[in-house]
């Protein structure tokens, strides 16, 4: 089986077209969604839509729970919060039907466990970011303790791409765009984002599982950034200097001073 692994769309329809554009001619046979299909952006309704046509796998997303009111907003920066309030009315009830009932965790054919966040610990994981070896060591030690016996295990929520190998009691990261697994390795598998990436590089990424050759290979997909960023500014889902380049120094002087915006613009700009 060909697996398609994506995540955090975060409403972002844009990047989704793209990137599902470039997905089907890459001959996949499923689609696995880790979550956050929303937040962020103002397509909320359209990526679910869209999504919904490749009928996916998925799982939640804390963004995705919090716009069904299924959890608060303690701990979200306040635009992501703000964003939580304005997705809420603008989805019809199937589509807060359909987030609601995703699950926290899915199992693939007994060979991949799907999780937002992380898959330790049992409670509150789609909060957990898997980034640390630390942390990752925790989610590796649950998974080999999986009961599906599964070794790999698909996470996002850190919106970094990244893939993980745990061989003989080392953890380790696999660089490059096309990835060999070993058969006596566990694997925790990060594809990125599709809509929120935190670094200059606007481009959304994706990986692509093929178990039968048992390889993963990373894309990454071009496409118009300054579209949804306009959209999302003009719905009042970006703070007021959010396009401005911040260096180290005026986030440094932002938090000093008191300056809201550019607080708000740092936090968004961070999750
Ligand atoms: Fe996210």
């Amino acid at each position: 089986m060909r697996l398609a692994i994506l995540s955090d769309i975060h409403a972002n329809l844009e990047a989704l077209q793209a990137t599902l554009r470039q997905m089907s001619a890459q001959a996949v046979d499923r689609v696995l969604c880790l979550g956050d299909i929303v937040g962020c952006h103002s397509n909320p309704a359209e990526c679910i839509a869209l999504l919904r046509q490749f009928d996916p796998l998925c799982v939640a997303g804390n963004h995705d729970r919090a716009v069904c009111g299924l959890i608060t907003t303690n701990g979200f920066s306040a635009a992501a919060a703000r964003a939580v309030v304005w997705t809420r009315p603008r989805l019809s009830a199937d589509d807060l039907d359909f987030l609601a009932t995703l699950p926290h965790e899915l199992g693939v054919q007994r060979h991949i466990v799907a999780v937002h966040g992380a898959l330790h610990p049992d409670a509150g994981n789609e909060f957990v970011r898997l980034d640390s070896d630390d942390k990752r060591r925790l989610s590796f030690e649950a998974l080999a303790a999986h009961p599906s016996g599964a070794r790999l295990c698909a996470f996002g929520h850190t919106h970094r791409l990244g893939i993980f190998e745990l061989q003989g009691g080392r953890v380790q990261a696999r660089r490059g765009d096309e990835i060999s697994l070993r058969d006596e390795a566990y694997y925790l598998i990060n594809p990125g984002t599709v809509g929120q990436p935190l670094t200059a590089d606007r481009r959304a990424t994706y990986v692509i599982l093929d178990s039968a050759r048992q390889i993963v290979t990373i894309h990454r997909v071009e496409y118009d950034a300054s579209i949804p960023l306009a959209k999302s500014r003009r719905a009042g889902l970006l703070p007021r200097f959010s396009s401005l380049p911040l260096p180290q120094p005026l986030k440094r002087a932002g938090r000093r001073l008191g300056m809201r915006p550019v607080i708000d613009a740092i936090r968004w700009i961070g999750r």
